[in-house]
């Protein structure tokens, strides 16, 4: 059988587990005390048919050229290609050059030259940083006072340190967002099938923006149409570009879009694949992912993937806390019950340790999350809350309205 090797430990990592693992034999590295196969072993240090890379991290820091280098077949871009994440600055000179279209931004590392800029914008104002930040980097705000105050606290180093030395300050654009992921081979990409996170903590959309607090898959509003559109005018001229600047790129381009009045617009390009969105998309897979991967590792995408007509919905269980400084330790009940539960496809875990009585407790901000699956959104939806309420631990925060009225 085939051998993949995840790398990663997350809830999107055990998705990727789950669907890899129905045609091939998987290992985990360094997974956690949940995820089947789990290991702490380096990946270059085993052997395997396929190595896939979850995080952007080690992505941004190279994991995927070290294992190339060592001869093994890898899933997901090189240092290189993963500057799409890794660096807003790059990736929006060269979807600029690429055509493709999205907000209208300047870059900064000068404080007095980002206020200046700033004046000239409307609300609502957007300042990222242009490095990683752990999903925390960007700031979507009315008032004119906190982007000053942002611009001063990023560019100065005391935010975020050398992630914020420099800045991208974007036009603030509206409408509904969603999730397009495609695979690429390197020359020509294929979309899975779409899906909506939910980016703020509390319902109704209020609150701090989180890595995400639940998504859903498939999205009525991406019809096919509107998935040609990205493939052709977003994610094929990004493909183009990376290869005129001599990068091969493998792996996941994930599209961040706002479906504003003028069509959609790019708001981010990710190299991995989405926490939430993995844990609604891949389990939707009706083909193989492992082949899908192989292929597009190869370099020779050669069967467009295919998915189920059934929907899935994801409440993700957070700790108080999260995302600032989640509360970690506390004893977790019900995982059982809830996997269980009918119309749940997976509990799929993130941030859970085991204590001295190897019972699981808490261990990070998203902690797991729960995937129903129905016939139609709403009943999926009702599936996956319905699991979601036999969990239990002190603090435990979930929204109530992941896809309602979709
Ligand atoms: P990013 O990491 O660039 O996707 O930004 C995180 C979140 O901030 C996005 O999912 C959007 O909800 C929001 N956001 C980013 N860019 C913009 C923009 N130009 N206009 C409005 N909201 C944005
Ligand atoms: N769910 C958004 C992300 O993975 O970045």
């Amino acid at each position: 059988m085939t051998k993949v090797v995840i790398v990663g430990s997350g809830g999107r990592e055990h998705a990727l587990a789950d669907v890899i693992g129905r045609d091939a034999d998987v290992i985990v590295t360094p997974g956690n005390p949940i995820i089947p196969n789990s290991t702490p072993t380096s990946p270059s240090e085993i052997d395997a048919d396929l190595y896939v890379i979850g995080p952007e991290a080690p992505l941004v820091d190279g994991l995927a050229d070290q294992l190339r280098e060592q001869g093994k077949l890898v899933f997901g871009p090189g240092a290189d290609g993963a500057q799409l994440e890794g660096s807003k600055a790059w990736m929006k000179d060269l979807v600029m050059e690429a055509g493709v279209p999205t907000a209208q931004h300047g870059t900064f590392t000068d404080i007095i030259q980002a206020q200046t800029y700033l004046e000239t914008m409307a609300a609502p104002y957007v300042i990222k940083t242009d490095g990683l930040a752990a999903g925390k980097g960007v700031l979507v705000t009315d008032s004119l006072d906190d982007a000053r105050v942002a611009i001063e606290e990023y560019l100065s180093g005391t935010a975020f340190g050398g992630a914020g030395e420099k800045i991208v300050l974007e036009e603030g654009l509206l409408g509904p967002e969603i999730s397009i992921l495609a695979i690429s081979d390197g020359k020509k990409a294929v979309a899975l099938s779409p899906a909506q996170d939910f980016k703020r903590l509390h319902n109704n959309d209020l609150g701090p923006n989180t890595g995400g607090m639940g998504a859903y898959s498939p999205v009525p509003i991406a019809t096919p149409t509107l998935v040609e559109d990205v493939l052709n005018n977003f994610i094929q001229p990004t493909i183009a570009a990376l290869r005129q600047r001599g990068i091969d790129y493998r792996g996941v381009l994930y599209a961040g879009l706002m479906i504003t009045e003028e069509g959609p617009k790019l708001l981010e390009y990710n190299v991995r694949f989405g926490d939430p969105e993995a844990q609604v998309v891949l389990p939707r897979f009706e083909s193989s992912l492992t082949e899908l991967l192989i292929e597009a590792s190869r370099g020779e995408i050669q069967t467009p993937p295919r998915f189920t007509n059934d929907a899935m919905v994801t409440v993700v269980c957070a700790t108080e806390g999260y995302p600032v400084s989640p509360r970690v330790g506390d004893r977790i009940t019900g995982m059982e019950e809830a996997s269980s539960s009918k119309g749940i496809e997976k509990v799929y875990v993130a941030g859970i340790s085991l204590d001295e009585e190897q019972q699981p407790v808490t261990a990070g901000g998203r902690v797991l999350a729960v995937t129903g699956r129905g016939v139609t959104i709403e009943s999926a939806r009702q599936n996956a809350y319905t699991g979601a309420e036999k969990i239990h631990w002190e603090g435990l925060h979930k929204r109530q309205d992941i896809a309602e009225g979709i």
